[in-house]
């Protein structure tokens, strides 16, 4: 099976395959190639180049392309990769929307018992199964806006059962899509109520009970603590990155939401994290930290556009030289979305992000926090074919800047069209 899209307006992200990560003044480039041809074969991208250039294209014309798409006046993205979602969860929070609308903060809720906590006893109550088509349903709408790649979390378990059971429907999403995904363990999303007074106790049963059967079954790829004011401290942090490490989990943290002396982007920092996210309450502290590092800055502009939450100081960090991701947060309760179109709006709009600079944080850079961008978020021969088309645009800009439109046309994944809406 193989695939050409021809008459590409604009081929976007083109680039090398030993590029993992664009880091400050260049994340305001973006290659994209004009009246371009792409080649998909065997789930991987194959050729493309300039339509001047497609007669001379060996790999073309010795294979005979089995389908062709005409992309006149459209352009060709590499998909989604969104290296932070909650998106395995059971029922839904509308009720803690209202009570938001009415003023209650996101910490006085989880102090009431709704949050998180309220996500663990509904997901304690749903079965497996059940909790399994309501995630496919959710796997299913990201693709469709464009999603290829996406990091998923357990962390409404809390016990080491209903962990387990979040992390198995993870593995099943990733054996039934054709997504690629990665599997966070985040035993240590918040303390169960009947840990209420020995958090330390539950940090020693997410290290001794549950790390060691999570990765003796590889159900995780990572692992992640919510490393916050009323949650877990730098110290809990700490303990639970080098139990993670000598298991080979690097950690994802969730760092610096609710308070600026969380500590969560040093820690992170110091256990060669993969990625911090969030970030709303950081400034040059953490900036500093972060350079030279090794670890991915991920802001999530869902949440802070949702939770009506500072937003992170995003073009101090790419002006001091830093990379940065976006990601969706995708959640029941701090962002209800998965849709990346969006957060590359939220990223220009809220954080003076410029166009090329989130495309560059939802493809490659989100790639890199999630451990694949060897092998996604670029066009580069030999990435795995996951694009998507986009429909007819008069430029690159315009899709940020239509920030309610839907426009993406066709969903390719490992070179195969997934789905088509016209
Ligand atoms: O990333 N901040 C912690 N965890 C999630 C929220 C989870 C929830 O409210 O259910 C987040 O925003
Ligand atoms: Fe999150």
């Amino acid at each position: 099976m193989s695939l050409l899209i021809k008459n590409i307006d604009g081929l976007v992200q083109t680039g090398d395959k030993s590029v993992l990560k664009i880091c400050g003044p260049d994340m305001s480039k973006v290659n994209t190639l004009r009246n371009a041809y792409l080649f998909l074969k065997g789930g991987k991208i194959r050729s493309f180049g300039s339509m001047n250039d497609i007669d001379n294209d060996t790999e073309v014309h010795n294979e005979g392309p089995t389908e062709v798409i005409d992309a006149s006046g459209k352009y060709v993205f590499p998909s989604f990769c969104d290296s932070h979602t909650h998106l395995v969860y059971a029922g839904s929070r509308e009720t803690e929307f209202t009570d938001k609308i009415r003023g209650l903060s996101y910490e006085e809720i989880a102090e009431r018992g709704g949050g998180i906590i309220n996500s663990a006893k509904l997901l304690h109550d749903t079965s497996e199964e059940d909790l399994y088509v309501q995630s496919a349903v959710r796997i299913n709408e990201i693709i469709n806006m464009g999603t290829g790649a996406v990091e998923i979390k357990s962390g409404y378990g809390l016990n080491p059962d209903d962990e387990l059971k979040m992390l198995r429907v993870i593995r099943k999403l990733k054996e039934n899509f054709p997504v690629e995904v990665k599997s966070t363990f985040l035993g240590a999303h918040a303390v169960p109520p009947e840990f209420r007074d020995r958090r330390e106790d539950y940090v020693d049963q997410v290290i001794n009970e549950m790390i060691p059967v999570i990765a003796s079954e590889e159900l995780a790829d990572y692992i992640d603590v919510f490393c916050d004011r009323g949650f877990f401290t730098m110290e809990d942090t700490g303990r639970i990155l080098m139990a993670g490490l000598k298991y080979g989990l690097r950690g994802k943290i969730h760092a610096n939401e609710l308070d600026f002396n969380s500590g969560g982007v040093q820690t992170g920092v110091r256990y060669q994290a993969l990625s911090v996210d969030h970030l709303e309450r950081s400034g040059q502290n953490e900036i500093d930290a972060l350079s030279g590092s090794e670890t991915m800055p991920t802001l999530l502009p869902g949440a802070a556009f949702f939770l009506g939450l500072p937003d992170p100081p995003a073009r101090r960090m790419i002006d001091s030289g830093l990379p940065l991701a976006l990601a969706s947060d995708y959640n029941p309760g701090s962002s209800p979305s998965g849709n990346m179109k969006l957060i590359m709006s939220l990223g220009c709009v809220r954080l003076r992000m410029l166009p090329e600079e989130v495309i560059n944080a939802v493809t490659i850079n989100s790639a890199y926090a999630m451990g694949i961008s060897e092998t996604h978020g670029s066009i580069a021969v030999g990435k795995v074919a996951n694009v998507f088309i986009t429909r007819e645009m008069p430029s690159l800009a315009f899709f940020p800047y239509a920030y309610g439109s839907d426009l993406i046309d066709t969903v390719i994944l490992k070179g195969e069209v997934y789905s088509k809406s016209s």
